[in-house]
């Protein structure tokens, strides 16, 4: 492919700035680059390394001359507009869950998976940000003795609801700190929830994502169903709970993960060392979200076997839901495809 003229859409949130930033990072060639958005951004003016770029209402814009689209406007959004961008000819790298569990539809972990890129009909699906940083430590050891049971725990930041997640943690985080003795006895005030269930302040949601079927919330049908997608298994066992934590930036999961065939920590350690994208970090340097903001790499820590059932291996994962998880991920399919 010529340098693709590439439009980012939701390009004013969270994972559209990061999509940005990212193709500048990577110096990525563009012959034309175009960004969209609500009506509300329309307008606005964001600079960029190839000059300013007047922010677009999606609704109103022409995806004619658009090769590569780079989707993260929610999934309604990527509904209604998607099929009318691969239409007019655009491969769309789409970051929401409306076409992860299309049969014909690739699920593509850069690094792990992308052969399957190669069979797209016009759209890609970026997986969700926890299963692509659990993928980039569970494909290894798939690939390796065949994954056939996983409890995953995530810790999931609130930058994984978008611009008002952050906001909404800095803002209850001000108003509960007015009182600090009432977070100790209980007197708190209720800052309101925002776009979660309950308070995010100096709290954890045992509960991220909306309730779905049986019990779990959609984030956690997620794990369930894009694991067995990208790992080509479909009857890999995954029992998940996810939950929501204060913090920013940084997706973390604590999995234990069971195979066909038994696996020792020595030599999950030395797959997991090899694997591209993924660090390993000593068990006196744990690994935190704090540490995986802004990088590019998914660090994993805590490596050990397991004791009640032997055989398999817990381990901790942790990235930077908007890089790997969501913008890295989708900028390293649009590299694919050049
Ligand atoms: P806008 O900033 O104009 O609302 P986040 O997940 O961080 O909240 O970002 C969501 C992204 O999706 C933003 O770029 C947002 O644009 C965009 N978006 C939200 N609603 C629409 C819509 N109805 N049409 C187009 N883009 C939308």
């Amino acid at each position: 492919m010529a340098d693709p003229r590439l439009a980012v859409v939701g390009a004013t949130g969270a994972v559209g700035r990061t999509m940005l930033a990212i193709l500048e990072e990577r110096d990525f060639p563009l012959a034309d680059l175009r960004l969209m958005a609500s009506a509300r951004s329309a307008g606005t003016v964001i600079p960029t390394r190839w000059g300013e770029v007047e922010v677009e209402d999606l609704a109103a814009a022409d995806p004619d001359g658009i090769d590569i689209a780079l989707f993260s406007a929610g999934a309604s959004r990527s509904r209604r507009y998607a099929p009318e961008f691969t239409a007019a000819g655009a491969a769309v790298i789409d970051n929401s869950s409306a076409f992860r569990g299309t049969p014909e539809v690739p699920l593509v972990v850069a690094g792990v998976n992308d052969h399957a890129a190669d069979a797209h009909r016009g759209t890609i699906a970026n997986p969700n940000c926890t299963t692509m940083t659990l993928m980039m430590a569970a494909a290894p050891l798939h690939r390796h003795a065949g994954l056939s049971r996983m409890v995953a725990m995530s810790y999931q930041s609130v930058s994984g609801t978008g611009m008002t997640g952050m906001e909404t943690l800095i803002h209850q985080t001000g108003l509960l700190l007015q009182d600090r003795e009432a977070l100790v006895s209980g007197d708190w005030k209720d800052p309101g929830s925002g776009p979660f269930q309950r308070p995010i302040g100096f709290n954890v949601l045992p509960m991220a994502g909306a309730i779905a079927d049986e019990g779990h919330t959609d984030e956690e049908w997620k794990l369930i169903t894009e694991t067995r997608k990208i790992l080509e298994r479909d009857d890999i066992a995954v029992e998940p709970t996810c939950v929501r934590v204060p913090v920013m930036v940084g997706h973390g999961i604590s999995a234990t993960m069971w195979f066909d065939s038994p696996v020792d920590s020595d030599t999950a350690r030395r797959l997991l060392e090899e694997a591209p994208g993924l660090e390993v970090w000593p068990d006196d340097r744990v690994a935190t979200p704090l540490d995986s903001a802004g990088s590019d790499s998914v660090l994993a820590s805590r490596i050990r076997g397991t004791l009640g059932a032997p055989g398999g291996i817990s381990l901790w994962v942790v990235g930077d839901n908007l890089r790997k998880g969501a913008a890295l991920n989708a900028v390293q399919i649009a590299e694919l495809l050049l």
